[in-house]
């Protein structure tokens, strides 16, 4: 996408979790580029030209506003591709490399920081990878990525202690079977930095039980679990979610659509702790002054935010689901995955399409199709426009294993040296541990404890 001008070929994500005048700002935005792309989606992403990984960068909110107050005053927003994004990525922007808050200093030139987590409940499916995992891979290249595995949330439900620490372990490998890199991102286990749950513990006071009681998850497990089972730590969750991610100053996390009420919850914790504790008070505490927090956003993208139930095309493919003829595991075998996708539910139209209302099934698996291939939504509306749903569903079972076996096999490699997964993950919370501390203990002085 060498031509700035190619907003049409934008693909779209979209960042959550805006306060409300920012998403005002952002919805006038987001309708002077709709104008233009003739999308209906806020778009802060440009697609890469090349084939694969299909991944887009984001904008930083401040890129978003500097182009749409310079549209609006006549100004030209320029479309760049800065240091920060990786080769081929584009962002419609007008400043150079982004500043992030270092959680110890000053703004400073470094990489945009990324965090994400997926909880070692149940096994990984499809929506987990093509939501959340997939993603990740393609941004610890160009920025600097924090991935864990939150253990601590897997307790918020009934859970097996005898199996935890192996679903631990194993979701860990997981990740670096689907190309998270040690290298590049740092790996490990929320319980293993225990700044996780003492800053929890700190924003819980600035949490309100109404807010935290009309959380949509909170409102479906609990309905789900029987009101007399409810833990308070289901209350409380996103109050350690927010914790998670704010403790490393991040920019963005990538996850599916169903996190984005919890990251609004984890903005409005941050703006408030800000506010109430930072900049000048802090200041007169010994502190920096300044945010105590980045305010993060959420990455979602354009296709896979929500993958749908193979059984059910309007529920969300999900780890509890009773019938595990709903989702494809991620470490499947070739013929469970081949039986789930000759067995998934269809319809009686002819021919395959997106987006047809009548149609969720039919889109659903479109769209997976689409993203296990690396092909556009345009090229599979085409090859499938005329295609039955045999011919589809064995093109769809056929590029489901070829994607999945490579990352099966990796994973038993990976689980085969135990040695190594352990060093991945002790390295990975050190590094984590550095970062936390230095923003907890922000944290304490800012609220007025005694230092130790
Ligand atoms: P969880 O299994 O709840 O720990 O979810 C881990 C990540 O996977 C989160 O980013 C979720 O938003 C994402 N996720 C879970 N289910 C789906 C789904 N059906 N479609 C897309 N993303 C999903
Ligand atoms: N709540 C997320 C989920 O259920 C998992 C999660 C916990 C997470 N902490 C996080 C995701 C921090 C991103 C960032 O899927």
């Amino acid at each position: 996408m060498s031509n700035p001008d190619t907003i049409s070929s934008y693909s779209l994500y979209e960042r959550v979790g805006r306060t409300k005048t920012r998403r005002r700002a952002a919805a006038a935005a987001a309708a002077a580029i709709r104008t233009k792309m003739g999308r209906s989606v806020l778009s802060h992403f440009l697609s890469l030209s090349t084939n694969p990984p299909r991944f887009s960068a984001p904008l930083s909110c401040s890129h978003i506003r500097t182009s749409y107050f310079k549209k609006r005053t006549g100004g030209t927003p320029s479309l760049q591709s800065p240091a920060h994004l990786p080769a081929g990525f584009r962002c419609l922007c007008t400043t150079s490399a982004p500043q992030t808050y270092s959680s110890d200093g000053p703004p400073s030139s470094v990489k945009k920081r990324v965090v994400s987590g997926v909880q070692p409940t149940g096994n990984i499916h499809l929506g987990n990878y093509l939501g959340a995992i997939k993603n990740w891979t393609s941004l610890q290249d160009t920025y600097e990525t924090l991935f864990f595995i939150v253990d601590l949330h897997a307790i918020t439900l009934p859970y097996d202690a005898q199996q935890l620490s192996k679903t631990t372990r194993n979701t860990a490998a997981i990740y670096l079977a689907c190309g998270v890199d040690p290298s590049k991102a740092s790996v490990f286990v929320q319980s293993h930095v225990r700044a996780h749950v003492e800053l929890m513990w700190l924003l819980s006071s600035e949490a309100r039980i109404g807010r935290l009681s009309r959380m949509i998850q909170f409102k479906e497990k609990s309905r789900k679990a029987g009101d007399e089972n409810v833990s308070v730590a289901l209350l409380t969750y996103p109050v350690l979610m927010a914790s998670d991610i704010l403790l490393y100053q991040s920019d963005l996390v990538p996850v599916g659509e169903d996190q984005t009420q919890h990251l609004e919850l984890t903005r409005e914790l941050a703006e408030r702790v800000n506010n109430l504790f930072g900049g000048r008070k802090w200041k007169k505490m010994g502190g920096r002054g300044g945010a105590l927090f980045k305010v993060p956003e959420a990455l979602i993208p354009p296709a896979g935010a929500r993958v749908m139930s193979l059984t059910d095309g309007l529920s969300k493919m999900s780890k509890s689901a009773p019938s595990d003829q709903s989702r494809i595991n991620l470490l499947d075998p070739k013929d469970v995955i081949a039986n789930k996708i000759k067995r998934c539910k269809t319809d009686s139209f002819p021919g395959m399409e997106f987006d047809n209302p009548n149609r969720p099934e039919c889109s659903n698996l479109l769209s997976i199709y689409q993203l296990v291939t690396g092909k556009t939504k345009e090229e599979v509306a085409q090859e499938c426009i005329d295609m039955n749903w045999g011919t589809f569903k064995t093109n769809l079972a056929d590029a489901l294993i070829d994607h999945l076996h490579p990352i099966q096999a990796r994973y038993n490699d990976i689980t085969s040296d135990a040695t190594y997964l352990d060093k991945v993950l002790s390295e990975g919370a050190r590094k984590a541990a550095n970062i936390a501390d230095a923003t907890l203990n922000n944290v304490y002085q800012a609220m007025g404890f005694l230092p130790r």
